[in-house]
């Protein structure tokens, strides 16, 4: 499984050369995958199991795009656990057996969203017992080993999602970390180390640059740290990525004290001996002109930019799309427009045209050094 993983990934990049020749005969744009493949990157998406099943338009566009695929949600505990006994893969299955068939590599997302709200209502209400500690690390052990070993092929996982509370910087709690303290974070990383040892190990979460996120940067940045200083196996940071209007954002500016901000929290990132993963590119439109074309631009010029900025980073090793068209967006059903119009937060319109924003990311990874791809933990041992 790990060579065949492995593979798969060398395989994204030698395939980055040969398109080329019938590109230039066919003058066809060429394929995100392609332009990311060409420069050490690895450019996919989000995908939900309803899409892959009955939506053939949707399909063309990830087969013809992406090098990758991360489940929306169907990895995520509320889908996986119906309760503390049983597992359910189904709908996971259905993703990875529709990327494995096409010979795209497959993130996973997310062995921990440890944030209350994500729990399924079973685990906040789980009783741990006598040795509540003992029972929570029981529990979250054999989730992570399972699920592991149920994706041996995933080659990059977000061990730990959103766990830094954006407005105090101060880690959630939930009923894990109450049973068993915050060591919670480091059995995480420690067990998916032994249970996925070839995967890159994330920590995800959504600090950006936005005026009002210095608590949720420098939250994230004092976690870092201390795995780090105890010796906990991370190799990234997940680098969400919902840019764009209508989040806290609309003052973000380059070449401005926010974007020196940005830069300086990436550099101690790095500085840590951690690479970057953009894990959930979109751009939201929530504020912008009701015209679409004004709007279009205005999706691609911040995307560019934001893609421009985060690329120069040699550390940056994929770009991953949360979704590719408008009509799935999960922004359509949060934070409705005033207009209550549909958004243009994705590469590719509500009728599967590509779109500026499409361009953007297009143009973002052909102006982006080449790196080394990605290494995964003991490719060389
Ligand atoms: C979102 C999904 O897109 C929605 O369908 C679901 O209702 C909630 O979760 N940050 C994350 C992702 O880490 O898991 C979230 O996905 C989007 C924000």
């Amino acid at each position: 499984m790990t060579t065949s993983r492995r593979s798969l990934l060398a395989g994204a990049a030698a395939m980055a050369a040969a398109p080329m020749v019938s590109r230039a005969q066919s003058a066809a744009p060429a394929a995100l995958k392609d332009l990311a493949a060409a420069k050490g990157l690895i450019f996919g998406s989000a995908v939900n199991a309803r899409q892959v099943r009955s939506d053939p338009a949707y399909r063309q566009i990830l087969q013809r795009e992406c090098g990758a695929l991360v489940c929306e949600n169907e990895t995520k505990w509320v889908a996986l656990r119906p309760d503390a006994a049983r597992f359910d893969f189904t709908d996971a299955d259905v993703i990875a057996a529709y990327a494995s068939a096409q010979g795209m590599a497959l993130r996973g997302h997310t062995l921990l969203w440890h944030h209350p709200q994500w729990f399924p209502d079973w685990l906040t209400g789980y009783d741990f017992g006598a040795r509540p500690a003992a029972e929570a690390e029981r529990i979250l052990a054999d989730h992570i080993r399972r699920v592991c070993a149920h994706y041996p092929q995933v080659f990059s996982w977000d061990v730990i999602n959103e766990t830094v509370d954006a407005d105090t910087g101060e880690l959630r709690e939930t009923s894990l970390s109450r049973a068993m303290g915050q060591g919670v974070l480091d059995l995480a990383f420690h067990t998916a180390r032994e249970a996925a040892p070839h995967a890159q190990l994330v920590y995800n979460d959504y600090m950006s640059w936005e005026a009002g996120h210095e608590k949720h940067r420098a939250g994230v940045l004092r976690l870092l740290e201390g795995f780090k200083a105890r010796g906990v196996p991370i190799d990234a940071l997940g680098v969400q990525s919902h840019i764009g209007s209508g989040n806290s954002d609309d003052s973000v500016g380059f070449d401005t004290a926010q974007e020196r901000e940005w830069r300086r929290f990436l550099d101690e990132v790095v500085g840590l001996g951690l690479d970057l993963m953009i894990t959930e590119f979109d751009v939201h439109d929530k504020n912008l002109p009701v015209d679409i074309p004004t709007r279009d631009a205005a999706v691609a010029d911040l995307g560019k930019r934001y893609l421009d900025l985060m690329l120069a980073y040699e550390q940056t090793r994929a770009v991953m799309c949360w979704g590719m068209v408008d009509r799935s967006s999960w922004l359509q059903g949060n934070w409705l427009r005033a207009d209550r119009l549909p958004k243009r937060p994705t590469p590719y319109d509500a009728e599967d045209r590509p779109k500026p924003l499409r361009a953007a990311i297009a143009a973002a990874l052909a102006a982006a050094p080449v790196r080394a791809s990605l290494q995964l933990p003991g490719a060389n041992g």
